[in-house]
């Protein structure tokens, strides 16, 4: 059925068409039925356009808009005229126009939208995910679509014009773990045999630096079967990057380049540049974090040595038994009420800590719930060593060290909150380096990569190797945006040996490692160059830049917490043919 296709699109129409006849294509946004004459806004992807109907002018088309309803797909041909005085627009680039229509076709109906699609809706998320075509229709989900189109071109122009190559890696790939769990898929083929999807494109990038190939680049989907949170889907996208013959500086460049781009095509924003560098143990004993949010300071002083003598035994034991005894100095903080620092220690109460030792510092000396135990002598000490000053409010936690860093960090996020601390608009990248190579997993009681098996140790902590491997560095690096890691990745390995050392600290035996990095192993003895690489989070990236709440936000169509796809009910069952094909059996 042919229908009269759009001169124009909904957001071109202004003074200069004034008189000519066109014809629009699009979507009812609203109606309004003003007794004589009825106005309808005409939406489409581009904007929208104010349609006349007018029963002097033309009856037919004006008895066809009486049956118009939200959502309802119609072509409407007319006049453009200009608008009466007094009722321009300039907001909209069609405000100063309307147009007059001759024709109406209604092209399809629809049936009444579950939540409104033409302002903000208070709908639940799930009831927008299950009608998630309707959602992509509202202007905020639309914006973040053109904004992940626009990133897409910026990177592809930036890696083509820097001499990258865009690879594609498999989808299907051998089963290797990195670090989260595998998506498995059974092959119908060879019988018991799985393929699994990639939780990122890591040892093909390698081996395209193997090949030759010199400078890689893919924005690719990966997969990882972990617990999902606001930041994390099951699928995602990267911007795997890979390069040979560089180093960390060649690496820090090329990012820093383009997120200049990024910034400056998209937001219109100039970052400055170089971005700062922290170590990790900077990152963890000054913000309590390994992607600390620098846009405000707060941070964290260590007061273990100044209180390791105090009388107060729970100070004195924790520093003695290799605990931390760490605080957090707030300016001016004596404003905040007792409730408020009540409400605090619940906050770190419910991440583990005992308790919140706190402490005003006023014209009389320092006052304190804990003042007889700690004494006035020891809070002094930390006073001075915090430079804390009259009107000042300081916080103390104490214990294991990684927790009670990590509790710190969260109670400085929490009081940025809390206080208003974050401005908006501001954009704070920073690299973290110097991650350490390994991580003891007290669960599998072994070491695991901090990063993945494939990270070059730091050259100077080879000889921790075999002696204290916990204390050895990575040749890796994570870019943070606001608090967020956005980047990651490494130095490789290039040398077989020194691969097989990583695997067998790892625990994974010789036999493992040939099992499943082989084709890794031995590609490295066919002349290696030195290279190395990151990965960005794509999705990430988006979300920050459009200011979401979630990364389901910079998705099309995204899962929910459980996995699930509320618009075509994904994950479902499948029937057992399916299953006896490939050669499963349910328990
Ligand atoms: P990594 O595992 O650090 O490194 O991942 C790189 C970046 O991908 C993003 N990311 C995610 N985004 C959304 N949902 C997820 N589940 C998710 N998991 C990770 C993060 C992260 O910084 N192969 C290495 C890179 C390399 O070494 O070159 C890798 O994948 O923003």
């Amino acid at each position: 059925m042919s229908f009269k296709k759009r001169t124009h699109t909904c957001n071109e129409l202004c003074k200069n068409e004034i008189g000519k006849t066109v014809t629009l294509n699009g979507w009812v946004d609203r109606r309004r039925d003003l007794g004589g004459v009825i106005f309808i806004e005409l939406r489409d992807r581009y904007g929208i356009t104010q349609i006349v109907f007018n029963p002097t002018h033309s009856k037919s088309s004006h008895d066809v808009a009486k049956n118009l309803r939200s959502e309802f797909v119609i072509s409407v041909t007319g006049r453009v005229e200009k608008r009466p005085d007094g009722t321009e627009n300039k907001n909209f680039p069609t405000g100063e126009i309307d147009l007059l229509a001759d024709e109406i076709e209604i092209l399809n109906s629809a049936e009444t939208p579950p939540f409104a699609i033409n302002e903000e809706t208070n709908a639940n998320e799930d009831l927008r995910l299950k009608y998630r075509y309707l959602d992509l229709r509202r202007n905020e989900l639309k914006n973040n679509m053109i904004l992940r189109h626009k990133m897409y071109q910026v990177v592809r122009k930036y890696f083509d014009a820097n001499n990258f190559l865009e690879v594609e890696t498999p989808i299907l790939m051998k089963s290797t773990p990195e670090g989260a769990r595998d998506f498995l898929v059974p092959s119908r083929i060879q019988e018991g045999k799985f393929y699994a999807l990639p939780q990122s494109p890591q040892t093909y990038k390698q081996i395209l630096m193997v090949a030759g190939l010199d400078k890689y680049f893919q924005i690719v989907k990966c997969f990882r079967d972990e617990d999902l949170r606001a930041d994390r889907q099951p699928e995602f996208t990267q911007i795997d990057v890979e390069m040979s013959f560089i180093d960390e500086e060649s690496i820090y460049k090329m990012v820093e380049d383009l997120m200049k781009k990024i910034f400056m095509e998209i937001m219109n924003v100039e970052i400055k540049f170089p971005i700062e560098r922290i170590s990790y143990k900077t990152a963890i004993e000054k913000y309590g974090s390994d992607k600390p949010d620098l846009r405000f300071d707060l941070p964290i002083e260590t007061l273990t040595e100044t209180v390791r003598d105090c009388p107060f035994k729970l100070f004195s034991e924790t520093a003695n038994n290799g605990g931390i005894v760490a605080g957090i100095k707030i300016e001016n903080g004596s404003e905040i009420s007792r409730s408020q620092i009540d409400g605090l220690t619940d906050f770190v109460k419910k991440l583990g800590a005992g308790g919140l030792i706190w402490a005003r510092v006023t014209e009389n000396g320092i006052q304190s719930p804990t003042e007889k135990h700690i004494t006035k002598e020891y809070f002094e000490k930390i006073a001075n060593q915090m430079n804390a000053k009259i009107g000042d409010l300081i916080l103390i936690l104490f214990g294991e060290k990684i927790k009670t860093y990590s509790w710190l960090g969260n109670l400085r996020l929490e009081l940025a909150k809390r206080n208003n601390l974050i401005k908006n608009n501001i954009w704070k990248l920073l690299w973290v380096t110097d991650f350490p190579l390994f991580d003891y997993s007290e669960e599998e009681k072994r070491y695991i990569a901090m990063h993945h098996p494939f990270t070059s140790p730091n050259f100077e902590d080879l000889h921790l190797l075999d002696t204290k491997p916990n204390f050895a560095r990575a040749r890796a690096y994570d870019l943070v945006l606001n608090g967020n890691e956005i980047a990651g990745g490494s130095i490789r390995i290039h040398n077989s040996d020194l691969q097989s050392k990583i695997f067998s600290l790892l625990g994974i035996s010789d036999e493992e490692a040939k099992q499943k990095f082989g084709f890794l192993l031995d590609a490295f003895k066919f002349g290696a160059p030195p290279h190395g690489g990151i990965a960005f989070g794509f999705d990430r990236i988006a979300m920050l830049l459009c200011n979401a709440n979630s990364i389901r936000d910079v998705i099309a169509f995204p899962k929910t917490s459980s996995g699930t796809s509320l618009m075509d009910d994904a994950p479902s069952f499948v029937d057992k043919k399916q299953l006896d094909e490939l050669h499963i059996k349910l328990k």
